[in-house]
């Protein structure tokens, strides 16, 4: 079969290197991709919201399934006219993508069905945002109801800078995004990224992972699309996943089916793990980033089987079963990310720190000219080892990033801090 990944960041790298490794896989495609990519798919110049266009190169090529890999299309409704063209596609329809592009809608839907969650107000205007402010805990969680480049979430610790930051929103600082506002219950605990497959009622569990946000080691500076992960989680045990697919993940499945939003594709809980409970936070409609670069060569069953299972709607029939090693990534971003940069500095080393087996070097934003790499983004690498733990899945990510030459990079030293439970990370 002939396949089609729609996207051109790390994660789709991560799912073309494993769709690559398919049997059923005859000739694989990437649409735009990257320069790293193209050493796993045929990329082609066909941009991620060219609807038109990727209908035509599914026709010319005979694809038989495509995998929609970011947000902004799902939500778009591209999974929609794939399959009104007979194309058959992996990911949620726009209805239920509605479950990423509106946290509003979301929220709503987690107090009809009893999901725990944080508490919240939606607001539309000034006035009603000045009201709620003036009595709310504090810090308070300011959040941009649409999509915003994960920019549209704003913990303020005093009223005035909640009111500063609805009012910011809300008079168009993120376009549309921020046209409706959610205000919610600040949660301390500890988070978790939960992914599962789901075709309607139909869940199969797949695996969970911890995200670094910010920019900094220790936590610290801006929030940033991910600076690094690691899985399995040591937070992960099996009472917490009942809880998590039985009080959030099963309900919001049938949530969905009974609203008339049948969810199909995989689906991401941003969690939040407080005093041993789940809260969701968020669902985004897609594998994240860089979420998919550590479950996916964690993942020792064929990944287009899984994929293709979801869509069918038979789960039931497959098992997602995984190595027993921990896998660790290290995003390597230009300097200044995730402020302004520069693009095109060299990168030099990526051979002898992808040869140990055990490592594998996605791309998030590479080019290639004349034989050599160039940086062509804010994030630009992650670089993902296996270890028999974390600790040592960690030691062998950082011995590759240590092989890799490039001065106008850097990373964080200390990705999977939680697990190890020291903020020190890799020497
Ligand atoms: N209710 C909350 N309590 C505490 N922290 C939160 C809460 N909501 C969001 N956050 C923090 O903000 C980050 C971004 O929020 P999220 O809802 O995941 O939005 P997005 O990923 O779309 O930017 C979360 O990863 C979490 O660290
Ligand atoms: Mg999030």
């Amino acid at each position: 079969m002939n396949v089609l990944v729609v996207g051109g960041g790390g994660r789709e790298h991560a799912l073309c290197w494993g769709l690559a490794a398919s049997p059923l896989v005859d000739s694989l495609y990437c649409a735009p991709g990257n320069a790293g990519i193209a050493q796993d798919a045929a990329c082609v110049p066909i941009a991620v919201d060219d609807t038109v266009g990727l209908i035509a190169f599914c026709r010319e090529k005979k694809i038989g399934f495509v995998v929609v890999g970011p947000d902004n299309p799902l939500v778009d409704g591209l999974v929609d006219r794939l399959e009104e063209a007979g194309i058959h596609a992996f990911g949620p329809s726009a209805r239920a993508a509605v479950l990423e592009g509106s946290k509003a809608f979301t929220k709503e839907l987690c107090a009809r069905h009893g999901i725990p969650t944080a508490t919240f107000v939606r607001v539309r205007d000034i006035e009603q945002a000045r009201k709620h402010i003036a009595r709310a805990t504090l810090p308070l969680v300011v959040k941009a109801d649409g999509l915003a480049l994960g920019k549209g979430v704003h913990i303020a610790t005093t009223r005035e800078e909640a009111l500063r930051v609805c009012g910011e929103m809300l008079d168009g600082s993120l376009g549309a995004a921020g046209k409706e506002v959610v205000l919610e219950e600040f949660l301390t605990g500890e988070e978790l990224s939960y992914f599962a497959l789901v075709h309607g009622e139909q869940v199969l569990p797949l695996a969970a992972a911890q995200d670094h946000k910010k920019v900094g080691d220790g936590d610290v500076g801006p929030n940033t699309g991910g600076m690094g992960a690691y899985s399995p989680p040591p937070l992960l045990t099996p009472e917490l996943e009942k809880r998590i697919l039985a009080e959030i993940v099963q309900p919001t499945a049938r949530a969905m089916v009974a609203e008339d939003r049948k969810y199909v594709g995989v689906l991401y809980a941003g969690l939040m793990i407080v005093n041993g409970a789940p809260k969701l936070i968020e669902y985004n409609a897609r594998f994240g980033d860089p979420e998919a670069q550590v479950l996916i060569p964690r993942l020792k069953s064929d990944l287009l089987t899984l994929l293709m299972a979801a869509r069918e709607g038979v789960l039931h029939k497959v098992n997602a079963r995984w190595h027993d090693q921990a896998s660790l990534c290290v995003v390597m971003a230009t300097k200044g990310y995730p402020g302004s940069y520069a693009k095109g500095s060299v990168i030099e080393g990526l051979d002898e720190a992808a040869k140990s087996p055990d490592v594998t070097i996605f791309h998030a934003g590479t080019t290639k000219q004349e034989g050599v790499w160039k940086a062509n983004g804010g994030r630009v690498l992650g670089v993902t080892a296996l270890g028999k733990d974390v600790a040592d899945a960690q030691a062998k990510a950082y011995a590759a990033v240590d092989r890799i030459r490039w001065p106008e990079g850097f990373c964080r030293r200390d990705i999977g801090w939680r697990a190890l439970g020291t903020r020190r990370g890799a020497p």
